[in-house]
């Protein structure tokens, strides 16, 4: 295999080199990558490189090989895309504060358990925390536990740390964020970090979706998959779509992106809102 130099001086991919990486983005990830994603590829493992030291894809491919076990996870973090936002697709939290929640408390329901899958840096089970703290304000909390994963683990360590900058958290009302975020001072100044009482509410764990198992035991009320499954090719989302079924309750929901339409595509599901689906037959 041999590394294209360009005219600039800038190594690219070649044909080739991108054959192998997508074979093993879409064997260790499930993201399926178009012939489109090579120039996006490209720019995002060119700091991996540097960081490593290589200067060209080759060398790389052969690093990645002999050191599969080590280098692999910097691998895929290099090709994820993370774009969140807190209250991303916001009908979302409209429709859990306004339906969800308020038949869980008609129903005196003490438990609730929710996973987010593809959690990316934090901000969509943080948004969730914050809806049911704010629901229940004045009220006893329920025993919520969030569980919120990504295969990412820079995105995780991000997550874990809480901490975000002022334009990440524009969207928040002043009051929820004087009530949920502690704003730093001296040389924190311009960053928000969230409090302990919503972060007490969620696990951060690392877990990639293509696995054949995952370790929770118990089934989730609600299970956010949103903006992932974009990147996954059909059979790789059936898969998932059969997983997400076993480990949804039987009254659950599950909240898609809006971009990802599931109705027709899946018999286990059907559809109850603007991509929020719930198990087929059962309501
Ligand atoms: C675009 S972000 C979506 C974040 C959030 N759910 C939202 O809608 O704002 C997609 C996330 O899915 C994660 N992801 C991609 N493939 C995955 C896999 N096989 N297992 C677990 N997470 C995966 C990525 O690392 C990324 O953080």
């Amino acid at each position: 295999m041999e590394t294209i130099q360009t005219p600039q001086g800038v190594l690219a991919i070649s044909d080739e080199e991108f054959e192998f990486f997508r074979s093993i983005v879409y064997e260790e990830s499930g993201i399926d990558l178009s012939d489109k994603k090579k120039a996006l590829l490209q720019a995002r493992l060119t700091k991996r490189l540097r960081e490593l030291r290589i200067r060209t894809y080759h060398e790389y491919i052969g690093h990645l090989k002999s050191h599969f076990h080590d280098e692999i996870e910097h691998f895929i973090n290099c090709i994820t895309t993370n774009k969140t936002e807190f209250f991303r697709e916001g009908g979302h939290f409209e429709f859990l504060r306004t339906t969800v929640l308020p038949a869980y408390e008609r129903e005196k329901r003490r438990r609730i358990r929710i996973w987010s899958a593809g959690c990316s840096t934090g901000e969509e089970p943080y948004t969730i925390a914050i809806v049911l703290l704010d629901y229940f304000d004045g009220r006893a909390l329920p025993d919520v536990k969030i569980l919120a994963t990504d295969i990412d683990s820079r995105v995780l360590e991000t997550a874990k740390a809480g901490t975000y900058k002022a334009e990440s958290v524009h969207m928040i009302g002043l009051d929820m964020l004087r009530r949920y975020f502690y704003r730093g001072t001296g040389e924190n100044q311009g960053l928000f970090k969230v409090k302990h009482d919503v972060r007490r509410l969620i696990s951060f764990r690392r877990l990639n979706l293509l696995d054949e198992s995952y370790p929770m035991k118990n089934t989730f009320d609600i299970i956010f998959c949103r903006n992932v499954i974009i990147y996954f090719d059909k059979d790789t989302q059936n898969a998932l779509f059969a997983k997400f079924h076993r480990y949804l309750a039987d009254d659950g929901y599950l909240f898609m992106g809006h971009s990802e339409a599931l109705i027709g595509r899946s018999s286990l599901f059907q559809l109850k809102t603007n991509a929020v689906y719930e198990k087929s037959g059962n309501r």
